[in-house]
């Protein structure tokens, strides 16, 4: 019996050693003093295979694939997101913030796939059945497919599976069930990554889709959802502001799909709606003619989806300006408004620029850029940009306004809602077919204040 060694780990960011102390990643990144925690190895006699199937190599020919039919959970938004539904045996992680509606979301999954393939055993380790039943009620969910269990213990949950063989498994957290094996709490990295090895396994070995839902920590260091992502097959965050209605599902790693998609949802009375129409939704309450409002066509991935970049320009009352920034990169909108000062003259040394994506929306893509700048821009000029116009474009440090990916994506929607005329850089209307709106092309900043500011 080989000899029992603890290691210290810190449960922040996963670092290990084999003396204690204080973390000096932490230290170096965050300036925190994390303390390190104590861990026994868990007991594992003669772990010597630990491949999925004792296998040999064989030529790439020789392998034929079974078809596997997805299943579908009959909310189109989430079944886009994983690629066409889900496919048996793979394990899908959810991470999202507390609150933000990730056992909404699988419940309500829940609903179609005890239909489609029962019975859906859904472990409840952080709520009790009553609440998980008055939620269920709430949204409607009556099915005799869906097995509802309160338990915290792995080991448990992996014995009853040869009774109540389930095809779908939901462990809801990863970070509130534990294996008795293991000393560490429940949540540290130890524990959440043994529990997610042990789930893979049962998932690859018995065919079952599981779902495991991850809260992300508020410092953003994800203890729990971090450790698990190579390991899963399939990551997706669901992200939004708290205190608004909409939210979005992402795929950051997929192997059974594009990462390139987005669901949208809104949180609704009785349940996750799915937003068939995005950017119809966050363009609802739009203001007509004023200034400092401009509409950007963004991209998501591969869709395409319209924001509203609103900025307000105000004369400081003292000291130093402030520039606050909501639903876009800080850093990035400091670098754009000293382009729209050194490029184009506008002086906003004296004034408080503070810029919003309405609606709750994110902005992240640097073809947003020239929105930015023209919010800002009308905002100081007290001059709307009239009529019904998206603009685009990347900004560089000399204010030349460089290509952006996707244009004939990006316009077609904002057609769709109705606009008719956009300002595109130039350098994108050379390999530009037919556009579906009137297109202004712009070489530089300048340009683009003068179409549409003057
Ligand atoms: P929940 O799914 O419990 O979040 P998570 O599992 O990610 O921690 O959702 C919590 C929030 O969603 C809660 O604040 C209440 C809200 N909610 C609604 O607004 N409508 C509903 O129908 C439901 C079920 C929840
Ligand atoms: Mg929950």
């Amino acid at each position: 019996m080989a000899h029992e060694r603890s290691i210290y780990r810190c449960q922040q960011c996963g670092f290990a050693s084999p003396k204690p102390g204080t973390c000096p990643d932490c230290k170096r990144m965050t300036g925190e003093l994390m303390a390190l925690v104590e861990e026994r190895a868990a007991p594992t006699p003669g772990r010597r295979r630990t491949g999925l199937s004792h296998s040999r190599p064989r030529p790439l020919g020789d392998i034929t694939m079974e078809h596997t039919d997805r299943l579908r959970t009959g909310i189109g938004e989430l079944d886009r997101v994983l690629g066409g539904g889900v496919v048996p045996g793979s394990l899908v992680l959810i991470g999202g913030d507390p609150g933000i509606g990730k056992s909404t979301l699988l419940i309500q999954a829940a609903r179609a796939l005890a239909t489609a393939a029962p019975p859906v055993l859904y472990v409840s380790a952080e709520e009790s059945a009553a609440q998980v039943k008055l939620r269920a009620d709430r949204l409607g969910i009556t099915s005799d497919g869906l097995l509802l269990w309160t338990e915290t213990d792995l080991g448990a949950v992996e014995a009853e599976l040869d009774t109540v063989k389930p095809q779908i498994l939901v462990i809801d957290s990863i970070q509130t069930v534990f294996l008795p094996a293991l000393e560490s709490a429940p949540g540290s990295v130890a524990q959440v990554r043994e529990c997610g090895g042990r789930l893979m396994t049962i998932a690859k070995g018995r065919g079952i889709a599981t779902f495991l839902v991850g809260h992300v920590t508020k410092e953003g260091a994800l203890a729990g959802p971090r450790v698990l992502e190579h390991l899963v097959d399939t990551v997706l965050y669901f992200e939004g502001e708290q205190h608004h209605a909409y939210r979005v599902l992402r795929a950051v790693k997929n192997r059974f799909g594009s990462t390139n998609e987005i669901g949208v949802f809104q949180m609704a009375e009785r349940g996750l709606l799915e937003v068939k129409n995005p950017s119809g939704f966050f363009l609802a309450e739009r203001p007509r003619d004023v200034p400092g409002s401009v509409i950007v066509a963004g991209l998501e991935g591969t869709r395409p989806l319209l924001l509203e970049l609103q900025a307000l320009v105000a004369p400081a009352s003292f000291g130093t300006p402030r520039r606050t920034v909501l639903g876009a990169d800080y850093n990035r909108v400091c670098l754009l408004l000293a382009v729209l000062e050194k490029r184009a003259g506008v002086p906003l040394a004296s004034q408080d620029v503070f810029v919003n994506v309405a609606g709750g929306g994110r902005v992240t893509e640097p073809a947003a850029d020239l929105a930015v700048l023209v919010a800002a821009a009308s905002s100081y000029m007290d001059r709307p940009v009239r009529g019904e116009v998206v603009v685009l474009g990347e900004v560089g440090l000399t204010g030349e306004v460089r290509a952006v990916t996707g244009l004939e994506a990006r316009l077609r929607e904002a057609a769709q809602l109705g606009f008719t005329q956009a300002v595109v850089p130039k350098s994108n209307l050379l390999e530009a077919p037919r556009l579906p709106v009137e297109v202004h092309g712009v070489a530089t900043v300048h340009d683009a204040l003068d179409a549409l500011l003057s």
